[in-house]
């Protein structure tokens, strides 16, 4: 499929090293079990403790080389599912040519190697799933391994974080307590693997909005600095229990429409949202509302590295 649309330029040697010259990974979806917010930053950004899991919903990503036609000679195609219901960039902006040209960048290759990427979306932007992030981390991974392990994890981290805030958390996956504005990555063992119910609204919540939201005063006070919880024997009623998301009352200021099914008991906001969540099954009361909303309901469940 990768090779079939696009155009290719006069035949250049691969870079030593690149046996394999293609590559598919699976880009995971997350949610936040935990989010609190400490404060704003004098960069703007806002100080973090938050608790990410990796879920079994995923985007995939093909990335194969070639002979570079230009500098930064990286494309993107992208297929997306019947009803996706939302439109996607594929030049520069793109979270994930950006990834592939930092790479290349690191590694030296800039006008030597070039990069197809396939992009086949599921995770809904703007929803507070991290779709983007995943795919461009699974871009920096799959990307380093094709071309023979450039960068060591460091390097990576560092290009992960400058991409965006969740990018690092997506380099491993799994369950981790991500600090700082979420870059600094700390690897917890998971709970036993949990459904989870994902409804999805048939709008997007803008990040930044739902921050700046916070700026009015809106930080939810009562800090608990929380250090190193253990999941590993935790259920669903202990997650629930532990769940917190500071994000919500400027989520619910943001987007309006969001508020009649946070009232449902049991209903959670993924990071800034628009994604809605629980732990389990709805109830025939949240079905109900989904369907009143036009809300698609998908259940997965998480996935553990
Ligand atoms: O890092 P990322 O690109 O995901 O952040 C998107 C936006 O979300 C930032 O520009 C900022 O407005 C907000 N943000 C924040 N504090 C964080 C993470 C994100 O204020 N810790």
């Amino acid at each position: 499929m990768l090779d079939e649309h696009t155009p290719r330029g006069p035949r250049r040697p691969l870079p030593p090293g690149a046996g394999v010259t293609s590559i598919t990974r699976q880009a995971p979806a997350k949610i936040n079990l935990y989010l609190e917010v400490l404060g704003r930053r004098p960069d703007g950004f806002h100080e973090l403790i938050t608790i990410l899991q990796t879920l079994e919903l995923c985007d995939e990503i093909g990335i194969a080389l070639r002979p570079a036609r230009n500098p930064d000679d990286v494309t993107l195609s992208l297929e997306l599912p019947p009803g996706f219901g939302a439109t996607i960039p594929t030049g520069a902006d793109n979270l994930v040519v950006r990834a592939a040209r930092a790479l290349l960048h690191a590694a030296g290759l800039t006008g030597e190697t070039g990069v197809e990427l396939a992009l086949t979306k599921c995770i809904p932007p703007g929803g507070g799933l991290g779709g983007g992030s995943s795919d461009a981390a699974a871009v920096l991974t799959g990307l380093n391994q094709l071309l023979g392990q450039p960068c060591d994890a460091a390097a990576l981290s560092r290009l992960a974080a400058e991409l965006g805030s969740d990018v690092p958390f997506f380099l491993t996956g799994g369950t981790a307590l991500c600090r700082g504005r979420g870059e600094i990555v700390q690897a917890l063992e998971s709970p036993a693997p949990f459904p989870v119910t994902l409804l999805l609204p048939p709008f997007g919540v803008s990040t930044p909005s739902v921050y700046s939201a916070l700026g009015a005063g809106r930080v939810a006070a009562g800090a608990t600095q929380r250090t190193d919880p253990s999941l590993v024997h935790m259920r669903v009623p202990e997650l629930e229990a532990l769940f917190r998301n500071d994000l919500e009352p400027a989520a619910r200021h943001v987007e309006a429409r969001l508020t009649p099914l946070l009232d449902e008991p049991r209903v959670h906001l993924s990071g800034s949202g628009s994604t809605l969540f629980l732990f389990g099954v709805p109830s025939d009361a949240v079905r109900a509302e989904c369907r009143r909303n036009s809300m698609r309901i998908v259940e997965t469940q998480s996935k553990n590295r």
